[in-house]
Formats: C-alpha cells, structure tokens, sequence
C-alpha cells in the first residue's frame, strides 16, 4: 500500500454552532459517544432497540442477529413488515396532509404529492400489478425518468414482495438487457420517454431493443407511464399504459407481510472483475439502516424540506429518496432535470424556491457549478439552508470550502457521507450536531458501525499509513448475497485473507491522529467517473465485441470535474490507424461503447497501439498504463516488459 500514503494534509475543522447542535437529534460529542458505548456493549441489543423504536413490525422479531451461516448474516429474522407499509400507511393518520414530495419536472413545472396522495398512487399501481399476476418474489425491472413514478413503482413493488431492479435511464440496451437476464424478470416498468435537460430520452426504444436480445423471454409485460406526448412503438398483448393499468383498481391494497429477510430488492453495480453484481437487499435490515441513518446523519426534523439530487437508479436515490426520507415522514424535493438547464443556476434557484434546509448532492456536481458560475449562488437566497451533504467520491479541499462558504454561508455543517450499494445505508460520515468536520474527511464511523483501516494481514496500520478499509462486525443493512452468485458474495465481500470475518469495501483509506478517516479510493479496478461506479473491465468487454478490437485495456485519469475519466488503450484486429483515421476510428469506439453500456462509460480519451504492455508472461501492465494516461514520464522499471517500444506508441496523442 506504500504507494497509497497519503500526501493531503488538511489541518481545517469546524465545529457545529451551538445552536445547531442544542437543536440537533444527536446532541454533542458525548452523546455520540454514549451511542458508541452502548453499541460495543451489547451489539445486538443496540441494533434491536433502534429496530423496535423506529419500524412497525407487523410480527415482532425475537431473534436479532443470526451468524450461524457466516458470512450470509440474518436480521431480525423472525420478524415480519412490510417497507411501504412503513414509508407511508404509518404516517396517514398523523402526517396523511403533509407533503411527501415537491416534484419539479424539467421544464421547471411543480406540482406537490402529500402522503394521503402517495399512498393512494402507490395502493392503485400495486393492484395494477397484482392483475397482471405479478407478486411476492417476482422480479420487476424499472427503467424510469426521475420523478414521483418512479418512487410509485418502486413503493409498489415492495407492496406486494416484488423484488424490484432499478436501471439508471442512462443505461442502454445492452445493460438492461443483462439485468432481465440475471434476474429472470417477468415485468419491465418504463415511459414512453424520460426529459432531462430539454431533449427527449428514449426509454421504450430502448426497452424494445433490450427485449430482442437474447435471455428476455421471461418478460410477460411491459408497463409504459406516458411521460411526453412523443409515440411508442407498441407490441400489443405485451405493452400496457400505466394509466390503463390502474383505470378502475381499488384505492386500498393490504400489504403483503414479509420476513424481514426476505429480498426487498436487488440493485447492480460495478466490480473490477466479470458481469455487474447483483446487489440485493433484505426488508428488516435495510429500512433499519435507511430509516436511522437519515435521521442522525441529515438530522431530519419537522419543517425541514430535504433534498437530494441522486437519481432513483443508483443506491443513493433508494435509501435517500425511496425508502429513508419517506420512513421519516419527510418533505423532499425530487428533480427531473440537470443542474445545468436551463442554465447553472438552476440548483440554487430551486433551493430558493422550494426552502430548502438539507440538501445532499454529489462532489462532482459541486465542481460542475463551480467551474459555471462560482459566483451564481450569491445571486439566491440560500439562507433556507441549515445542513449540507456530499456523497459518491471524495471531495477536494478546495470544493469542500467552496460548498461551505458560498453555498452554506459558513453556516451549514456539510456531511461527507462514505458508504456502497453494498452497505445499503451512510456508514462513516460526521453526525452533525455532534462531530466537528474537516475538508474532505468523512470522519467518523456512526455508532454501531465497527470500521477499521488494515494491512494484508488485517492488522489495524498507524495513523496516517493507507490500508483497506473493512468493517469488522456485521450490520443490519449489509448486503445479503450476490443474486445468482454467492460464492462470488463470500470471495469479494469476506475475503479468505481476513479469515472471512471481515466486510471488505474495496476502499483505501487512512487515519489521522484524531481517528478520522480519509478515504482515498478503490484499491480494486473500479472508476469512479462523476461518482458512478464503472468496472474497467465491463469497458474493456464492451470493446472488445467490437469486430475491429482485438485487445483493450482501460484505466482512469485525474479528471478536474469527474474525478475520473475513462482512457481506453486499443489494440485493432487490422493495422494500428495514425492521423485522420485513428480520429474516425476513436470517435467510432466511443459512439459504440455508448452505446454497448452508456454514455457515462464512453472513454474521453483513446490511444491505439500494435500490442498492449505485458509482462513475460503476458499480463497487462495496468500501472504503466495509468502513468501514460496521467501523461506522466514512464519512471518505473520497464525491464520485465516483453515489448517495451509499444509504451511510445501508447503515449502518442491522437
Ligand atoms: C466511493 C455510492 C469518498 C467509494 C453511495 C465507494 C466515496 C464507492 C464516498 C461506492 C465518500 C462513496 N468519500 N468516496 N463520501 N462515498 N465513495 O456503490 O469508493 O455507487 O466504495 O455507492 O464510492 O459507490 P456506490
């Protein structure tokens, strides 16, 4: 890990206003240690008092956590709830006229959706569902626009103990076709088409295509909510309207009961090796973990208007838009569009507007606007803000101060929330009201959660030193298993160099000398491009079926506003192409790697070479080919290398 020590040294900390934290949910550095000290006392009593204080079980659980199969954990297990029953029927008596959702579309129209609403939108589309037979354990694949149906759908789903699989409306056809696959699904829920930023996105096209592919025979429908005006090709018997679906159904749909370790949903993302992993989530633990973390991290009360900018297709926009705000109780705003359109304000506008106290979005977002109007947020009144949130990669110091002073008005505390689709829930961040912050650390581990930073020996490294970061006990809203794929689960996640006790993110990170972490990224061959999380080899793949490619290999580069950026080394079947040709040649890729996974994969940068730099026994060199796509001179030893003229090749710019 030597290669990992850190350089940033940050030495900035602000600490909550007093009012802040008299006011806050978690009060002061000693009551967090209090929470601290009662979770490493009785581990299990800790998760099961918050288990009962903040779920209506509908069954009580006597069993809390059960081990005995390690490292497939069980919570709660003999328990029984259900998630949409504790996102909305709970609230109806007392918070039935309160708002549960601001939703501005992308031409900047609002309309507000209360929890008597929700519910009842929620009840008619999961009797819409139950009349096209689909029910508890049945696949649903959803592959919608932001916007209020899309929580519909996903609330419905948990309604009747469908297992929904949510697809970023960014993913092709290619990608939504392998998820139908993986997961057998019977139903795909889409629009006709999504908005975002003034242009159409074609989500039914898509479908369509998806469902001539191969492995998507198991689709019996497909649900089309009429987003725009613009037609869809229609395949009758198969393709239904949402709005003809729910004509008619009933306004009351009971809930179906579950075992709280049964699948509430399974959600795909990026490993550094072979297909997506099917990430999949239980009832108990993960509302458990949802719920309690966006009450201490984003310290919700009353009167607060929450929002968060992630999209439903990604984990964040599950725990932080679906499930923990609405198992709260709480008003959100939820947006359809980009914070670039109609122009750079668009953020700071809406946070005028609608009031907004919290408001969570993601670093690379922050350097975006940044970098279009550093000063625009002074032109808005943004004292509606009271707390601040980032998540998805680390923050730079230097956006950390930008985001502090000129859009909280020094006045906001900013939580660096660290966590996975894998953790399901916030699982290092600072509790606002009680641990003081610092520039592009996310602090401290929330009580309960049992992290450290080791070597390859799992012993705990000195502060300062990088090292892997695990989490050491397991906890309610941890993954379950990988669909289709557990063995690969238990060779991941609980790794048999930690004797498979321990949780492995996939993360480096280190301490400073207060026990605070800095996270300093992915120790495996993961990008973190605008926050999404992209396997290098799932690009890789993606070239290579193209019928020019024969070889490739992709690793990321600094990236001032993405963080990451995708560079992709190509070894074609024909000649290597130079000039003009090798122009054509790369915009080509790029339009096809678009369009094999998506936009967001494209690589900003492509080089071509006769070969790729391999080792004598013929392993790719992925460090010399970071250096080259950093720019920087080739330093290393290049003496083990089979061909090492190919380097000169590789670091000619287009
Ligand atoms: C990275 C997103 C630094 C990290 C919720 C992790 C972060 C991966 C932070 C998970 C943060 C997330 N600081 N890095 N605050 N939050 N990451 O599954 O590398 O899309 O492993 O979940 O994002 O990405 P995922």
């Amino acid at each position: 890990m030597s290669t990992l020590e850190s350089i940033l040294k940050e030495t900035r900390s602000f600490s909550p206003s007093d009012d802040f934290r008299q006011k806050a949910i978690v009060s002061g550095m000693e009551s967090y240690n209090t929470l601290c000290e009662q979770a490493n006392q009785d581990y299990e009593a800790f998760w099961a008092n918050l288990a009962r204080e903040l779920i209506t079980w509908h069954k009580p659980f006597s069993r809390v956590l059960d081990d005995s199969a390690a490292p497939f954990f069980k919570w709660f297990d003999d328990g029984e709830l259900n998630v949409s029953y504790n996102c909305l029927d709970r609230h109806l008596a007392q918070h039935g006229h309160s708002t549960a959702i601001i939703f501005e579309a992308d031409d900047g129209k609002v309309s507000h959706v209360s929890y008597s609403e929700l519910h009842r939108r929620v009840c008619l589309f999961a009797n819409g569902l139950k009349s096209l037979n689909i029910g508890k354990g049945d696949r649903v694949i959803i592959y919608m626009p932001m916007g209020v149906e899309a929580v519909v759908a996903m609330q419905a789903c948990a309604r009747i103990g469908a297992i929904h699989s949510v697809v970023f409306g960014g993913f092709s056809a290619g990608a939504v076709r392998d998820r139908i696959a993986d997961t057998a699904a019977r139903l795909v829920i889409t629009a006709n088409e999504g908005l975002r930023g003034g242009k159409s996105v074609p989500l039914k096209a898509t479908v369509d295509e998806a469902l001539t592919l191969e492995g998507c025979d198991t689709v019996e429908h497909v649900v089309v909510y009429q987003r725009t005006n613009g037609g869809a090709h229609w395949q009758e018997g198969r393709d239904i309207w949402w709005h003809k679906l729910i004509e008619g159904q009933s306004e009351q749909c009971e809930p179906e009961w579950m075992n709280a370790e049964d699948p509430l949903f399974i959600l795909y993302t990026s490993g550094s090796t072979g297909k997506p992993k099917g990430i999949q989530h239980s009832c108990g633990g993960y509302l458990l973990g949802a719920t309690n973390s966006f009450r201490w991290v984003f310290d919700y009360k009353p009167g607060d208007v929450y929002w968060c900018t992630a999209d439903v297709g990604w984990i964040t926009g599950h725990s932080y838009i679906c499930y923990g705000p609405l198992a709260n109780a709480a008003t959100q705003v939820i947006f359809e569009g980009i914070p670039t359109y109609p122009d750079a304000a668009r953020f700071w506008r809406m946070i005028e507007q609608h009031k907004v106290s919290i408001f969570y979005t993601a670093p690379t977002a922050i350097r975006s606007l940044i970098k279009l109007g550093a000063d625009l947020p002074k032109e808005y009144d943004l004292s509606s803000l009271r707390l601040l949130g980032t998540v998805g990669e680390p923050i730079n110091p230097e956006a950390w101060m930008w985001y502090y002073e000129t859009v909280g008005g020094s006045r906001c505390p900013i939580v660096d929330t660290w966590w996975q689709t894998e953790t399901g829930s916030i699982q290092i961040a600072p509790l606002p009201g009680a641990v003081a912050t610092k520039p592009g650390s996310c602090t401290l581990p929330l009580p309960g959660v049992i992290a450290d930073i080791v070597d390859e020996s799992g012993a705990p490294v000195e502060p300062g030193s990088g090292g892997f970061l695990v989490i050491k006990k397991p906890f309610p809203s941890l993954v379950r298993t990988i669909w289709n794929d557990p063995e690969r689960f238990k060779k991941t996640y609980f790794p048999e160099e930690f004797n498979g006790q321990y949780y492995l993110a996939g993360d480096s990170a280190h301490r400073d000398e207060n026990g605070y972490v800095w996270i300093m990224g992915r120790v495996d061959d993961v990008l973190n491009v605008s926050g999404h999380r992209l396997g290098t080899m799932e690009i890789e793949s993606a070239l290579v079926a193209n019928p020019l490619v024969a070889e490739a290999a992709v690793v990321g580069k600094p990236h001032d506003v993405k963080g990451e950026a995708v560079v992709a080394f190509v070894v074609l079947k024909g000649a290597r192409p130079t000039g003009e040709a090798a122009k054509k040649m790369a915009a080509e890729l790029k339009n096809w790697v678009a369009h094999e996974i998506g936009k967001i994969a494209q690589p900003d940068d492509i080089r071509f070479g006769e070969n790729l730099p391999k080792t004598r026994s013929g392993k790719i060199m992925r460090r010399l080919l970071r250096s080259i796509a950093k720019g920087e001179a080739i330093t290393q030893d290049t003496s083990t290398l089979e061909n090492p003229q190919i380097l000169d090749q590789l670091a000619e710019p287009l």
